[in-house]
Order: C-alpha cells, then sequence, then structure tokens
C-alpha cells in the first residue's frame, strides 16, 4: 500500500455530478450521507424500503428533495439489477441492512436474508454494470470474532459474530472478499468494506439504541431505561464514519486497488466509553431533570467491550476523527431541541455537515 495521495480530504469538485447509487438512503446514516452527497452536487439514486422509523430524518429532512428516491427491497435481485442497469452508476455505497442486535434475534431469517443475500445482490449487479468503478459495502465493527479484549481489532482480524445481526455482517465482508478476488479485480472495480463503531447523531429515533432511548424518556421526563451500563463501545458522531466513506470512495475511484481493502473508522481510543458515561452527560447537557435508571430484566448477549483500531485509515487515507464525543452529544442535543422548537430540519442538518467540513479542513491545515 502507498503514501496518502489523493485522499487527504473531502473534494466537493469530486463529487460534483457523479453518479452515485446508494441503498439504504432512507436510514438514519444513509440520509445523513445523502444530505452530504446532495451538498456536494452529487447525481445521486437510493434504493432502499420506506424510512425504518416514524418519524424518520429522511421525511424530518425532506432529503428525497435532492435525489431519485426508489423504493426497492435488496433481497430481490431482479429489481436491484434493473436499478443498477437504469442509473448505470460509477459508485456504489451499499448500507441497506437490518442493523439492530436485538432485533435479530426475533427475525433471524430477515436479517440473513438482508445483510447477507442482500449484499450478494448488490455485488453481483454492480459487477455487471461496466459504468461502476468503486463500490464500498458498510458493514459494522461487530463483524470480528469479539474476544472481549481491551485491544482494538484490526481489519486483518478473524470475522465472527455471536447474535444473528453480528455473524450476518461478518457473513458480509465474507462476500466482498470473495467477490473482490473472484470478479472485480479481474474487472478492476474497486471494492472496499468499511466498519464504524456505534454511530450517533441527530435525527435517529430506532428502537433499541441508547441515543434514541435516552431521547425518547427525556423528551416524555420519565427516567431512562438502560440495560448495560457499564458496556463499552467505540461511539462517534455519524458525520465521522461517512467522512472516511467519502474519502475512502475518492481513493477507491482515483486509484483503485490498493485501496480495495477492509477499513475500520471508528474513534479515538478515550471516545471508547461506557454506557453510562453517555447517559451521564447527555443528562447534564439536557436538564430538565433528566434522570436514569438501570434496567434489571435478563437481556440477550450483546457484546460488552468493543474496540477499532483506526490506525490504518490513519496512515494510508489521511482520515482523522474530528468531532470528540462531548462535541458530538452537543450536536445531538441541539439537534433534537431545533427538532422540538420546529425549526427547517433539512437547512439544519446542511449547516451541521457544514460545520463538520469546515472543522475538517482546520484540522488539516
Ligand atoms: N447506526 C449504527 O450505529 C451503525 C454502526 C455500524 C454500522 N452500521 C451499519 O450502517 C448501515 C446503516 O445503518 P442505519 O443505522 O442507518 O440503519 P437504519 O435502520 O436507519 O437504515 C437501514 C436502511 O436499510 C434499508 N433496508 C432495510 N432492509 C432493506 C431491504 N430488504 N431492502 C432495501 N433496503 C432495506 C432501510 O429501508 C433503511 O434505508 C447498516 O448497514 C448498519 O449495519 C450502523
Amino acid at each position: 500500500m502507498g503514501l496518502i495521495s489523493v485522499a487527504q480530504k473531502i473534494n466537493s469538485d469530486f463529487w460534483r455530478g457523479k453518479r452515485i447509487l446508494l441503498t439504504g438512503h432512507t436510514g438514519f446514516k444513509g440520509s445523513w450521507l445523502s444530505l452530504w452527497l446532495q451538498s456536494m452536487g452529487a447525481t445521486l439514486r437510493g434504493i432502499a424500503l420506506d424510512p425504518p422509523t416514524n418519524p424518520a430524518l429522511f421525511d424530518v429532512a425532506r432529503v428525497a428533495e435532492g435525489m431519485e428516491h426508489r423504493i426497492v427491497d435488496i433481497r430481490d435481485f431482479t429489481l436491484v439489477k434493473m436499478q443498477m442497469d437504469e442509473f448505470q452508476p460509477e459508485i456504489v455505497i451499499h448500507m441497506a441492512a437490518q442493523p439492530l442486535v436485538r432485533y435479530s434475534y426475533q427475525e433471524p431469517i430477515e436479517t440473513f436474508a438482508t445483510n447477507v443475500m442482500g449484499t450478494v445482490h448488490v455485488l453481483e449487479a454492480a459487477r455487471l454494470i461496466s459504468s461502476v468503478k468503486a463500490v464500498i459495502n458498510v458493514t459494522t465493527d461487530k463483524c470480528y470474532e469479539n474476544h472481549e479484549w481491551v485491544w482494538g481489532y484490526r481489519e486483518n482480524e478473524p470475522m465472527g459474530g455471536h447474535d444473528p445481526y453480528s455473524s450476518s455482517k461478518g457473513c458480509s465482508e465474507l462476500v466482498t472478499s470473495a467477490y473482490r478476488r473472484s470478479f472485480f479485480e479481474q474487472a478492476g472495480i474497486a471494492l472496499a468494506s468499511v466498519r464504524a463503531g456505534n454511530v450517533i447523531g441527530g435525527g435517529d429515533w430506532s428502537e433499541d439504541r441508547l441515543i434514541p432511548d435516552v431521547l425518547r424518556a427525556f423528551t416524555v421526563k420519565m427516567p431512562v431505561l438502560i440495560r448495560s451500563p457499564s458496556a463499552i463501545r467505540p461511539w462517534q458522531h455519524v458525520l465521522e464514519p461517512l467522512s472516511g466513506y467519502l474519502m475512502l470512495a475518492q481513493a477507491l475511484y482515483q486509484e483503485g486497488e490498493k485501496y480495495s481493502s477492509g477499513w475500520n473508522f471508528g474513534p479515538n481510543d478515550m471516545d471508547t466509553r461506557p454506557v453510562r458515561w453517555i447517559v451521564e452527560h447527555m443528562t447534564n447537557k439536557w436538564d430538565d431533570h433528566a434522570t436514569w435508571i438501570q434496567d434489571k430484566d435478563d437481556q440477550p448477549h450483546e457484546a460488552n467491550y468493543l474496540k477499532l483500531d483506526i490506525s490504518k485509515a490513519k496512515n494510508h487515507l489521511g482520515w482523522k476523527p474530528i468531532w470528540n464525543l462531548e462535541l458530538a452529544l452537543e450536536k445531538i442535543v441541539d439537534w433534537h431541541k431545533a427538532w422540538l422548537s420546529g425549526a427547517d430540519m433539512r437547512s439544519f442538518c446542511e449547516q451541521q455537515i457544514a460545520a463538520y467540513q469546515s472543522d475538517t479542513k482546520i484540522s488539516q491545515a
């Protein structure tokens, strides 16, 4: 792998007019990424199911206004292939997934069908379209076989997963590796997978996720029920891994194969924090008598200690975390309060993206 060359920052000129197919654009991360790509002038088509929550960032921030929005189930290969044929993308970013650990225990078939065969369908369709130059598959930090150890996982460590969600993402990684070696390398299409930590930000209303649970409880002035206060996770604002995906996509497109591998995009070590730390910070930032209590009911197994080693992205891509956890929590509280007060959330998101981008430039100066 060579040293950093093209991918030192997000380059709006690169994205202007580029044809991007994004799966999962109606979800939390997909909505933020769609707004970001729109702000840089990309020609964007999204394929996904209806927004997974109500309310949803996709509706609240009027994400569909700046893109081609298609409802497509990625479990149906014919439909995915039709979209790819019709749109002729240059870059494909695959984010659509069943992303919840606890739900995956209730619906393992749906989880594996979406996360494993859905990935096969997207990669298969991409390899058959000559316009495609670069593909990113979004998996997760949970794709690694978790040893509950104190060190961060590196990109070359084995895939695994105890629960169906984590396992399905480990499988999605194996699918990516097989497609890269069997087809994409020969076809000259750059293919990478990206593994982010626990992503937080304004506009997430998912079930069973810490920040949405906390905000729901605060809004109705109830104590928050916390399942595992001492569980340690790599927390990061949603714009952090998205900036990594954008930089990586630029590098894949411009320099191809040497970036075609797995990439961790996690926070700095100090932001791998216990759940309790987050909840206490949120309670202080919210005021208004916010409190929390521990949920003592039996819970299905979830990873307790999970950290990512981000040396590769720092050294070979020039990417680094910009907003620390403290600032990320402030941005979330600001976002949620703006939403509660009836602000225009599309422009609020655009302002947060612009602020992030200018902080990136300052930190690179
Ligand atoms: N949120 C996190 O903390 C986090 C952390 C690491 C990785 N990820 C990964 O990032 C990606 C996006 O996560 P998110 O938090 O935005 O999830 P989300 O639930 O908000 O969005 C999921 C998206 O996938 C789409 N989708 C689900 N099933 C589909 C199907 N059968 N066909 C087409 N589209 C389908 C939904 O419509 C939605 O657009 C996922 O791949 C997830 O595993 C998320």
